[in-house]
């Protein structure tokens, strides 16, 4: 089938990929030429294990282009997805639809048949309904364009697994006075059933549904895993100060097949451009709806996770003799967590910013993220090595666990480092092997030895 993608960033430079690994024909559109360049000649411009390889095979294949006009890309496919962002606005805790309302309208605009729009985005519910409004009023007279909303649940780090293998599908239909789905939905949905014919031939579930359940349903479970989150953190405050292991009782509940070992791992909490922006949207969103209440203790949830990027701070000024002026600080991890170079909302860096701003000397290393993390807060000192980021340090942070953090020894670090000092923020180390080598040893939910 042809299908475009428009909007290159995670989500949509993934799915187009996947898509003609599916084994469709492909074009990708974005407005900013630069991302284009850099995709049209094989460079992702972000780190995401697997995708370089699959995007270099079907430029190779011709399955796959890329363009930044509509007036290309629109008229070529019968399928359109929508895959650009939803930040948080910058006045508010609500999400900023500008980006695809423009997209729906252009498509709309630069139709010459009757096609198919796919929103892929994160969006507040009530968002497709209008979109579709949005769309038939943009179309030619006489030209259909039918609205489907299918959120993306693609974790940074998996997102060509998570796209090519996601765990379930969700469809949302356009719906009639009467509840029922319009003929034009149920058309739409055979054409995607058809898209994704191999993942429904491996028994993907796919779920079909109204459009405010599926978009209810991406920032719900966002929402869940934000929860199980802080609801650990919130237990390793009571464990910091009253003694006792957050790993072991983490384990303990989680074999509770009801409630699962996944997402209950204590540390600095959640970040990225999803967890945190998308708790906030939903309470805004609940908000305009007259709704408040139903979601308050997402308030709670976002508190908690701040508070432990907070608490790392008055970690370190407390052990370092109620000052950080003046003293070195290794940071290891920029990264909102492994495997990515993404920093949007990182605890890691906020709390290396936030020392940094106390007049700490932070000396920062991540294996991917240095970059983007110096765009951010170009005043931090990056370095390319744990080796560097330690040297005369008083305090090590470990912030994100990345595997050569994970697999950190005390003898690696003793000869280079002033105080043996360490803060793992992650839960990422052996608190035993840590401790027998003589380091002072903190970490989130443990009782300081
Ligand atoms: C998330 C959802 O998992 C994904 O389904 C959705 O499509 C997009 O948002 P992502 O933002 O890539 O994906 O990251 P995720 O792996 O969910 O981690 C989010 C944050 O939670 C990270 O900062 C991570 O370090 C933190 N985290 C995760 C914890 O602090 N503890 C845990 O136990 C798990």
């Amino acid at each position: 089938m042809k299908l475009t993608v428009i909007g290159t960033g995670y989500l949509g430079a993934t799915h187009a990929v996947s898509m003609a690994e599916l084994g469709h024909e492909v074009i990708g559109l974005d407005v900013d030429q630069a991302k284009i360049n850099a995709l049209a000649s094989g460079q992702v411009p972000f780190h995401e294990p697997g995708l370089p390889e699959l995007l270099n095979k079907h430029i190779g294949t011709g399955k796959l282009r890329f363009t930044t006009s509509y007036g290309e890309a629109v008229p070529f496919g019968d399928v359109h997805f929508v895959g650009v962002g939803t930040p948080q606005k910058a006045e508010s805790h609500a999400a900023d639809m500008r980006y695809v309302d423009a997209a729906v309208t252009q498509i709309a605009r630069a139709a010459d048949r009757d096609c198919i729009i796919v929103g892929k985005s994160t969006v507040p519910v009530g968002s497709a309904a209008r979109l579709q409004e949005l769309a038939r009023e943009n179309a030619a007279d006489g030209v259909r364009v039918t609205l489907v909303w299918n959120p993306e649940f693609l974790r940074e780090g998996h997102a060509v697994d998570d796209t090519l293998t996601p765990d379930r599908m969700v469809l949302g239909l356009e719906t009639d006075a009467n509840g029922q789905y319009t003929e034009e939905a149920l058309a739409a949905e055979k054409v995607l059933r058809e898209v994704y014919a191999s993942q429904l031939a491996a028994e993907i579930p796919l779920i079909v549904t109204d459009y405010q359940t599926a978009e209810l349903v991406k920032v719900a479970a966002n929402s869940f895993l934000a929860t199980k989150i802080s609801f650990i953190n919130a237990l390793s405050e009571i464990t910091e100060t009253v003694g006792g292991d957050i790993r072991t009782l983490a384990d303990a509940i989680g074999l509770d097949e009801r409630i699962g070992r996944k997402f209950l791992n204590a540390g600095v909490g959640f970040g990225g451009g999803c967890l945190p922006k998308d708790i906030r949207a939903l309470r805004a969103r609940a908000a305009e709806l007259g709704v408040d209440q139903s979601v308050r203790f997402l308030a709670e949830v976002d508190d908690i996770n701040l508070r432990r990027r907070e608490h790392t701070v008055q970690l370190a000024v407390q052990q370092l003799g109620g000052s950080v002026h003046g003293r070195d600080i290794a940071v290891l991890g920029a990264a909102f967590k492994p495997e990515s170079d993404d920093v949007r909302d990182s605890p890691a860096l906020d709390i290396a910013a936030r020392l940094h701003s106390m007049g700490a000397e932070v000396h920062v290393y991540d294996p991917q993220a240095n970059a983007n993390a110096a765009k951010r807060y170009p005043r931090l000192d990056y370095v390319g090595s744990i080796e560097q980021a330690v040297a005369r340090a008083e305090m090590v942070l470990l912030l994100t666990e990345w595997k050569e953090f994970r697999e950190l020894t005390p003898e690696q670090l003793e000869p280079l480092v002033r105080e043996r000092t360490i803060v793992d923020g992650r839960n990422a180390l052996d608190p035993e092997q840590w401790i027998e080598a003589g380091w002072k040893y903190m970490a989130a939910g443990r009782r300081i030895r």
